[in-house]
C-alpha cells in the first residue's frame, strides 16, 4: 500500500494547482494585469467555481494525509498557521463576491471601489501563495 500517500499527495497538489490558477486568473485581472479592464463580476464568475470545487478535494486529501501521519502534521505549528491563512483567504474571496449578489456592478461603480477591489485582489493573492508556502513548510517544522 506504499502508493497510497504519494497518490493522495498527488491529488492534493493537483487541487492546489486548480486553486492557485483560479486565484491568479481572478486577482491578476482585478489588479488590471493583462491590459483591458473587465467587470469584476464576469472576471470572478469565470474562475471562482474551480476554486470552490477544489477546496473540498483539498480538505478530503488533507485529512487523509493527517490520518496517515497525525503526530507529524498536528504537532506542526505551521499546519495551524496554514489553516488560519486558509480561513482568511476564503473570507477575502467572500468579501469580494458577496456585494456582487446585490448588484453585479458593485465594484465597478467608481474609482474608489475599483481601488478597494484591487487591494482585496492583492491580499487574496498573497494569502494563497502563503498557504502554498505553509503547505510545503509543514514537513520542515516539527514541535519538539
Ligand atoms: C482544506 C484544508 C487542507 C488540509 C486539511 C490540508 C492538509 C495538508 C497536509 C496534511 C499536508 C501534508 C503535510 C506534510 O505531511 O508535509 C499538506 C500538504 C500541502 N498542502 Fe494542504 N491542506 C489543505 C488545503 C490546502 C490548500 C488550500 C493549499 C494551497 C492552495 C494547500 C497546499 C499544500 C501544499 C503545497 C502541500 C505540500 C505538498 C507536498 O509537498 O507534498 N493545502 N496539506
Amino acid at each position: 500500500m506504499a502508493w497510497v500517500v504519494p497518490a493522495v499527495q498527488t491529488v492534493h497538489i493537483l487541487a492546489v494547482a486548480a486553486v492557485i490558477t483560479s486565484a491568479l486568473m481572478i486577482n491578476l485581472q482585478l489588479l488590471g494585469v493583462g491590459g483591458r479592464e473587465r467587470a469584476v463580476a464576469s472576471t470572478t464568475n469565470r474562475f471562482v467555481s474551480y476554486l470552490w470545487w477544489s477546496l473540498p478535494v483539498l480538505l478530503a486529501t488533507g485529512v487523509t494525509l493527517i490520518i496517515g501521519e497525525p503526530a507529524r502534521v498536528l504537532k506542526s505549528p505551521v499546519f495551524l498557521l496554514k489553516m488560519g491563512l486558509l480561513i482568511a483567504a476564503v473570507s477575502v474571496m467572500l468579501v469580494c463576491r458577496t456585494p456582487l449578489q446585490g448588484g453585479k456592478a458593485f465594484w465597478d461603480l467608481n474609482g474608489r471601489r475599483r481601488w478597494a477591489v484591487r487591494c482585496i485582489a492583492a491580499a487574496s493573492l498573497t494569502l494563497w501563495v502563503a498557504i502554498i508556502f505553509a503547505g510545503r513548510w509543514i514537513a520542515y517544522v516539527q514541535d519538539a
